[in-house]
């Protein structure tokens, strides 16, 4: 996972210290796998997911398209760094992909995965809406006032 992280951040184009760097990929990570405690997603997705679903940005606002560079570019790390069966790539795919398109309904890991991003969203000023996200268990008020504190750290 290290040698993922390192990758992640020699692709990574914008300002490592950026609201969409490591700082965010660490607590997408913590979240996800708080979440993956109470849900049973898959921790190895949810912890590939962080380290690389924004790491292929070219700007940070909504740049379209980033989610699809950031899967192209999983599946490149496959067989080297990335060891996965084809299910499991094809749910980390498919999170990646789609993270910036709002969906709500998925696979579990996958909706674990798009729920951990959403739950960071207080280093932008926003605290997250149980209506946008997907799982039970982020949706509780425990869990969004737990990642809204943290996040607000990164701000
Ligand atoms: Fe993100």
């Amino acid at each position: 996972m290290r040698a993922v992280l390192k990758a992640a951040k020699d692709r990574f184009a914008l300002d490592l210290r950026g609201i969409h760097g490591p700082a965010h990929w660490a607590r997408v990570r913590e979240n996800g796998l708080r979440l993956a405690k109470h849900n049973d997603a898959d921790r190895q997705i949810v912890e590939l997911f962080a380290f690389l679903h924004d790491c292929c940005r070219q700007d940070d606002g909504t740049d379209p398209g980033h989610g699809q560079r950031a899967a192209d570019y999983a599946q490149s790390l496959r067989g080297h760094l990335i060891d996965l069966s084809d299910a499991d790539l094809d749910l980390l795919i498919e999170a990646i992909r789609d993270h910036e398109l709002g969906r709500t309904r998925s696979d579990l890991t996958v909706m674990t995965c798009w729920d951990a991003d959403r739950l960071d969203l207080g280093r932008v000023g926003q605290r997250p809406d149980p209506a946008r996200l997907c799982t039970d268990t982020a949706k509780q008020k425990s869990t969004i006032t737990w990642a809204y504190k943290r996040s607000r750290v990164g701000r």
